[in-house]
């Protein structure tokens, strides 16, 4: 169903005027136009909810406080920091569109969603917020709560998995703005759209009682809140079950490999993995090395976008001399579990260090299974 033409109007003023009343005011990113701090929120809070990134975002602030620092930072701090955040090609692109920023652009963000695109790690939806955000340009974002509310607002009922469907959205979307916002006014209609998005207009129990565009939505009119948006292609998940090698020395320390540039938690620091147990038995320097036998850790889920793993920790008592010569053994590192700062790992190994403890976590003797 199309926007009925003299709709679009009441629907920007209606979310500007009840996101100015309503809406969220005092999130560490707003109430600022300085791109780079917009830009490293809009980044964090790609696929990451707000009361995550809020336990992030200062901290990174206060040890890349502008473009420059950050560019001039090396790559392991970077990801150091980003620990637990997860989607770690955000990191890596983070720091090399920063490095774009300065070597292209002076340091200076470009101040149009158009330009922006041009970055690393910048989409048109991240590339529309910044520009609203920062520079009141008439642009809208498009991310994934903006498609919920605006496909049931308008009845959309394309599928949304379907690229063509989604840019008439967007066509959609973009129609609804004003031919000359003030910056202001874009501002509280770009947060708007996120704000109802997260607190009204919710996935599931959408509290349409509450929403300042319940009389133009579409969707409540004809009961389809629970249909729309369409998404019909559902990717099918996959589980894979890992084994992690947890060489543990003398002195308590375990040894992290540093991952390969690509694929999963690329350059992060990690447990040296293996498909089966008896491959990891058969590891290079665990047999007559004078190690101790495997012993088996609780296994955990760790759920990604599209696939399961399951992770077992195995922990095998080495000498204190002993030297990781498998795979990843370049850039790895000698960590005391509880002390990992300033090393980047992925977050179930974040977790295994923090919450590993002997009498917390019974191992049990692989010869005993
Ligand atoms: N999600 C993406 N951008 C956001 C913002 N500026 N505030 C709250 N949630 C967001």
């Amino acid at each position: 169903m199309k926007v009925p033409p003299s709709s679009a109007p009441a629907v920007f003023a209606r979310l500007t005027a009840w996101q100015t009343q309503h809406g969220r005011h005092d999130l560490p990113w707003q109430n600022t136009r300085d791109p780079y701090r917009v830009w490293l929120s809009e980044i964090m809070l790609q696929q990451t909810q707000v009361s995550t990134v809020l336990g992030y975002y200062g901290r990174f602030l206060q040890r890349f406080p502008d473009v420059l620092a950050l560019a001039a930072a090396p790559l392991d701090d970077v990801l150091a920091l980003w620990s637990g955040l997860g989607y770690y090609s955000r990191a890596r692109n983070l720091h090399r569109c920063a490095q774009a920023v300065v070597a292209e652009w002076g340091g200076a963000y470009p101040a149009s969603s158009a330009a922006l695109q041009t970055l690393p790690g910048i989409g048109p939806s991240t590339a529309a917020a910044i520009a609203a955000f920062c520079f009141g340009e008439p642009i809208s974002i498009f991310d994934g709560n903006v498609k919920r509310v605006l496909a049931r607002c308008l009845g959309f009922e394309g599928d949304l998995s379907d690229a063509r469907q989604a840019r008439g959205l967007m066509a959609q979307a973009q129609a609804l703005l004003p031919p000359a916002p003030s910056p202001s006014d874009m501002v509280a209609y770009t947060q708007g759209l996120m704000d109802l998005g997260a607190t009204v207009c919710r996935r599931t129990r959408p509290v349409c009682g509450q929403c300042p565009l319940a009389t133009d939505c579409v969707a409540l009119r004809t009961g389809q809140t629970g249909q729309l948006p369409l998404k019909t292609k559902r990717s099918k998940r996959s589980t894979q079950a890992w084994w992690w090698l947890v060489a543990r020395r003398p002195d308590g320390a375990v040894w992290l490999g540093k991952r390969p540039d690509t694929g999963i938690w690329a350059e992060l620091h990690c447990f040296p993995e293996f498909e089966s147990l008896a491959l990891l038995q058969a590891a290079p320097g665990l047999v007559g090395q004078g190690c101790g036998q495997p012993q088996l850790g609780a296994p955990v889920k760790h759920v990604l976008t599209h696939r399961d793993l399951v992770l077992t920790p195995v922990v095998v008592d080495v000498p204190q001399d002993w030297v990781w010569s498998g795979a990843s053994s370049a850039g790895g590192a000698w960590v005391f579990p509880g002390q990992v700062a300033g090393v980047g790992v992925p977050t179930p190994v974040a977790r295994w260090l923090a919450q590993w403890a002997p009498s917390a976590a019974p191992l049990q003797a692989v010869s005993a299974l």
